[in-house]
């Protein structure tokens, strides 16, 4: 199958969270950030359309989809595979931009619509949420060295049939391909170790450091991983 990589449309956002949500049902630190017995898949759901809404405009945000007959391209939409999202690098000394602020900001007021509208986070331990981003701005100032800063990985998801295809590659490429032509270096952190830091090493990443999110005697670690430009 012919699969194409494009970037985010709002008519592909349903799927996108499909896909994201299928891809993230096991994953260690959804599961540690989330209190399963509170959590509300549709809550969920808003606050990633929130995030795709706010992923167009400020990010490198990419469906992967099976390349569609022309004739058919109308009738029937065509199903996501995979989904990635990418924060563009941002030398650590310049300023953010007003408009990249404006943007934060609309985001976190629609997040806060969706907090009152389904009076509370719909499962999300905040304690936990902010335990993980002070652990992460941590491990960031001790792996992030490069002046130019990271290509961040912020969400990658295949969907769980399409997984082990290929698609993940074609996603990963997108913004890769593009990290090589500049000669900047690429981030993530991966929330599993088996098998995904096995799949990253073959994108070219290396792991730089092992991070752990302890909150009382529940744990979840992090793989931060990091990709240097290549010159072929
Ligand atoms: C991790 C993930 C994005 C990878 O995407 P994918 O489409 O399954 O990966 P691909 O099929 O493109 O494989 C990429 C490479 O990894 C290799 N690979 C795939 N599965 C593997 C496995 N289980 N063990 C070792 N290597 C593997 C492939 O052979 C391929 O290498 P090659 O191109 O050199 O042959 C996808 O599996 C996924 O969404 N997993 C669940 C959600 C998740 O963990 N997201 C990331 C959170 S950090």
């Amino acid at each position: 199958m012919a699969i194409q990589v494009v970037p985010l449309t709002e008519a592909d956002i349903p799927g996108a969270i499909e896909v994201i949500q299928q891809a993230f049902a096991d994953d260690p630190y959804f599961k540690w950030v989330f209190d399963a017995s509170k959590f509300n898949k549709q809550r969920n759901s808003d606050s990633l359309t929130a995030r795709c809404n706010w992923g167009i405009k400020n990010a490198l945000f990419h469906v992967a989809k099976e390349t569609q007959d022309p004739d058919t391209q109308s009738q029937t939409p065509t199903p996501i595979l995979g989904v990635s999202c990418w924060l563009a690098p941002h030398p650590p000394t310049q300023p953010e931009s007003w408009y990249s602020w404006f943007q934060s900001w609309t985001l976190s007021f629609n997040q806060l619509l969706n907090n009152i509208r389904y009076l509370g986070r719909g499962g999300l331990r905040t304690n936990r949420y902010w335990i993980w981003k002070q652990r992460q701005a941590e491990a960031q100032a001790a792996i992030w060295d490069d002046p130019r800063g990271y290509y961040f990985c912020n969400i990658v998801a295949v969907s769980p049939e399409a997984q082990g295809k290929g698609v993940g590659r074609l996603l990963f490429e997108a913004v890769t391909k593009r990290a090589d032509e500049e000669g900047v270096k690429c981030y993530l952190e991966s929330s599993k170790s088996v098998p995904n830091v096995a799949i990253y090493e073959k994108m070219g990443f290396h792991m730089s450091k092992e991070m752990e999110c302890r909150d009382g005697a529940d744990a979840c670690m992090l793989y931060c991983m990091v990709r240097d430009p290549r010159s072929e």
